[in-house]
């Protein structure tokens, strides 16, 4: 690996820099070791940040798109050049699967060089004026100051997702990573300094004091807006915390996916797509399936060729490059998927396979059969590699099912029926839905969610949209 891309400090105004001489510990979710100690930014270097952003704003904004672009690329590039290294190093903060870890990073630099075209295309409006001496122009410009609190799951590509259309619109950024996993965010930071961007464009903040930090935040009046990926509890206080400053907010809170098997699937295709959403990164996304919603025709077909794809899951450290499955991020998440199993099988559930944490940090692939609305699976967001599966017998029963909760980011569903298809996924009250398909994050497309599972959409043309405001102009008395 390249130890070069560790760094231990949070980077402000163009400068490496910490608020005193604290630290924290990083470890590896694997086995519980330490990878490094770095330094524990708190208020103080928040303020720093704020200030250093704010000042970088004006001039930053009045480069062109694209010079901007230019420098975006230019990150983008070195990304792409230190795979291996920024996937190693996630692998050993994240647990994930190194084979994931690549793929993220490919995906997470996907953003930046999507967004450095796309800034080029922030375009305004000329309306057909309602009188003769007046003429209507309506025109986009940045928020100004921007802050991003990312989450551990993706230590990469959410900083991406969120930071790449700030800056290609002419925001400044400051990014609070999770404390988790600091270092990729670090080494971004690191390949963002190299790639040029000019002196508190891009501030990066690291600490353990995520309340005091994202308090600092909100409560700013130089901090125009909050990106936020995490969970719906967090996003509901970031913005009661946002409204004295009137903030916009961009939310990409908790999810319970639904995945429908409809007795007209594809059910190979339904079984590999179901691996894919519901163990990649071991259940630990917001787009996982956290409910599986089969028809009864097809039930018995579906669970046994599910259980057969499970059981050539490989578990293990991330490291390895056949594992699949990596440890889950911390001893509490093995306790709340523990919970989850114990629940559903206290209240009727009927275990398929897995259901046990092992070697402490790591939690089996686990199917649970015979669920029901009432278990707690069913209404919190699982976050990890539990498959609970419902029945059904008739479409409006699978869509109440896949409804029946507070949340709607991404759901699913399979079948060969061009009518049922269009039907069911106007009726899913979800922001994404993939149809005969498990995988469905690309940068083409807005990610987002709607109810609880927030507000905002990233990625795709849309995504550049929340990082700008809009100014109508009048121009009266034209002759
Ligand atoms: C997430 O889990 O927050 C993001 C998942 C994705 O981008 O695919």
């Amino acid at each position: 690996m390249n130890k070069n891309l560790i760094f231990r400090k949070s980077y402000v105004d163009g400068n490496w820099t910490t608020d005193g001489k604290k630290t924290f510990k990083v470890t590896n979710p694997a086995n519980g070791k330490t990878i490094a100690s770095v330094y524990d930014g708190g208020i103080k270097i928040t303020k720093k940040a704020i200030k250093s952003a704010n000042k970088a704003s004006n001039n930053w904004s009045k480069y062109t798109a694209k010079e901007r672009s230019k420098i975006l690329e230019k990150w983008n590039d070195l990304i792409l050049e230190y795979t291996e290294s920024l996937a190693e190093i996630m692998t050993l903060e994240s647990g994930k699967p190194i084979n994931e870890s690549k793929g993220e990073v490919e995906y997470g630099a996907s953003f930046v060089k999507w967004f450095a075209e796309e800034g080029k295309r922030a375009y305004g409006d000329v309306i057909p004026s309602h009188t003769k001496s007046q003429r209507v122009i309506v025109i986009k410009q940045p928020i100004g100051v921007v802050a991003a609190i990312t989450p551990w799951n993706f230590p990469l590509a959410m900083i991406t997702r969120k930071v790449a259309p700030a800056l290609a619109v002419g925001c400044t950024i400051i990014i609070k990573p999770a404390d988790e996993t600091p270092l990729t965010a670090i080494a971004l930071a690191h390949l963002a300094d190299k790639a040029g961007f000019p002196p508190g464009v891009f501030n990066l903040i690291v600490g353990t004091d995520s309340a005091g930090m994202g308090k600092t935040l909100c409560d700013s009046n130089l901090v125009k807006k909050i990106s936020f990926t995490g969970s719906t509890e967090i996003g509901q206080l970031l913005m009661s915390r946002s409204s004295k400053t009137l903030k916009k907010l961009s939310l990409e809170l908790g999810g319970n996916a639904p995945f429908i098997v409809f007795e007209d699937a594809d059910i190979e295709k339904a079984v590999e797509g179901a691996i894919l959403s519901k163990f990649r990164n071991s259940g630990q996304t917001c787009i996982c399936v956290n409910r599986f919603i089969v028809h009864n025709k097809v039930y018995d077909e579906f669970t046994s060729k599910f259980l057969l794809a499970v059981s050539e899951l490989k578990m293990g450290d991330g490291m390895d490059k056949n594992v699949n499955i990596g440890p889950l991020i911390s001893q509490e998440a093995i306790k709340k998927t523990e919970s989850f199993v114990k629940d559903a099988l206290k209240n009727g559930g009927k275990l398929i396979t897995g259901g046990n944490s092992i070697d402490k940090y790591f939690f089996e692939p686990t199917i649970i059969g015979n669920v029901n609305l009432e278990m707690k699976l069913a209404k919190e967001e699982i976050f990890g590699p539990v498959a609970p599966i419902f029945k059904f017998s008739s479409d409006k029963e699978a869509i109440d099912i896949a409804n029946d909760t507070i949340y709607g980011l991404a759901s699913y569903f399979y079948s060969k029926d061009i009518n049922r298809c269009w039907n069911i996924a106007e009726k899913l009250q979800y922001g994404m839905v993939g149809i005969n398909e498990g995988l469905i994050s690309t940068e083409v497309a807005p990610f987002g969610g709607i109810k609880s599972s927030g507000q905002g959409r990233e990625g795709s043309k849309y995504g550049i949209e929340d990082y700008l405001e809009i100014k109508y102009m009048c121009f009266g008395n034209i002759k």
